[in-house]
């Protein structure tokens, strides 16, 4: 049997009767748009993220644009996100005509460094040429931003704070998940992310009643209260009932998911911390969804090969960082180099990581692992 980097399959197996159920459902009443399902669901992660509200969307992009189009986020602003992340984190404040100002990472962590933050912030409002207006950290692999710091920072600058959770939605530091800091948390319920549906899919929380209310608008059009009268400006970015209800069966299982993946993080680390350059390293108190798990080797294009000519599938999360992309590189970074970024774009590899992972497979994989290290 092949090994799956990512394996949708065996928890399709697990869920078959619920899905299969709940799909059956939504035909049989036909509410495709904003049915039941959507509201049940949007419910039951409001619980699971601890948030007042939870608003679902048409994927993880469109769950970071709308909170910045109903903070009127545009043209003449500035949003801070780090440039090792997915293009989405940046793309959703260029659609706005906001410009994305990149910052570094922490290099343990790889998630976004608060003292390159601050140091943007002041270079920004040096130049008085934008205006610094909010700032969004990624959840990146799976581990939550410092939250903490993050949201003082963004405090005294007076700026609103995101947590872009599609790869962490789960995440908890010192038992709280990402929302207790920030004003937003955003998630992808891309297929492939540790909480996935079968297309694409997002959601927002945030614990802002106005907020809930601007966003409901805006991602239904900008409706009123009347269904032609449009108050605002909006998108089209519901989710589909049909994910609604495959999400549903999913969360049920998403606590016991996140367990199983940190056992196998847990094992993975310990066999190959004498191996390799780095394994992820995860900060006191938090519980990541280790949405990757990814390593550091020094050349991870050959050891990927390597890895693939022994049946071990591999991939890069981020080769190029987004400030280098040609699509981003007008955009200001912070300093005259992302340092940490570049380093880690050039040595991070991850392996497969699931919950339906077996033993024996991580065994293989392990093995084989520490052989091409050698
Ligand atoms: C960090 C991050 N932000 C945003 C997104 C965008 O999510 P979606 O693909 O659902 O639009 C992704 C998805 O890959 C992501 O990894």
């Amino acid at each position: 049997m092949s090994i799956k980097f990512i394996d949708l399959n065996s928890q399709q197996l697990r869920l078959k009767d619920e899905i299969n159920s709940g799909i059956q459902s939504v035909l049989k009443h036909g509410q495709y748009i904003l049915g039941p399902e959507v509201r049940k669901f949007e419910k039951n992660l409001a619980k699971f993220g601890k948030s007042k509200y939870a608003l679902g969307c048409a994927n993880g992009t469109d769950a970071i644009l709308l909170p910045l189009l109903a903070w009127g986020i545009g043209p003449g602003d500035a949003v801070f996100c780090p440039s090792f992340t997915y293009c989405a984190t940046a793309e959703a404040i260029a659609n706005t005509g906001a410009s994305p100002v990149f910052i570094d990472i922490n290099r343990r962590t790889y998630n976004i460094d608060p003292e390159s933050l601050e140091r943007a912030i002041n270079k920004v409002k040096k130049s008085k040429k934008l205006v610094p207006r909010a700032v969004i950290a990624v959840d990146l692999f799976g581990q939550s931003a410092n939250y903490p710091i993050l949201s003082a920072i963004a405090k005294s600058y007076d700026l609103k704070l995101i947590a872009d959770s599609a790869q962490g939605f789960g995440t908890t530091l010192k038992g709280k998940h990402p929302l207790h800091w920030a004003d937003i948390t955003t998630t992808s319920f891309f297929p492939a992310k540790p909480l996935g549906c079968y297309g694409d899919g997002g959601a927002i929380l945030t614990n802002d009643a106005n907020l809930a209310i601007r966003i409901e608008s805006l991602r239904f059009h900008g409706k009123g209260v009347e269904k032609y009268d449009n108050t605002h400006v909006g998108i089209n970015s519901r989710l589909d009932t049909l994910q609604a209800a495959i999400l549903l069966p999913k969360l049920k299982i998403f606590p016991e998911e996140i367990k199983v993946r940190n056992l196998i993080a847990r094992r993975y680390s310990d066999s190959l911390k004498d191996h390799v350059l780095h394994v992820p390293e995860i900060l006191e108190g938090v519980i990541s969804t280790w949405a990757q798990f990814t390593i550091e080797v020094s050349d991870p294009e050959v050891f990927s090969r390597k890895l693939k000519e022994k049946g071990i599938p591999t991939a890069r999360y981020y080769p190029k960082p987004v400030h280098q992309q040609s699509a981003y590189s007008h955009y200001p970074i912070e300093g005259t180099k992302l340092t940490n970024t570049e380093d880690c774009s050039n040595r991070t590899i991850s392996l497969p990581m699931h919950p339906y992972l077996e033993e024996s497979t991580q065994n293989k994989i392990i093995e084989i692992v520490k052989k091409v290290a050698r």
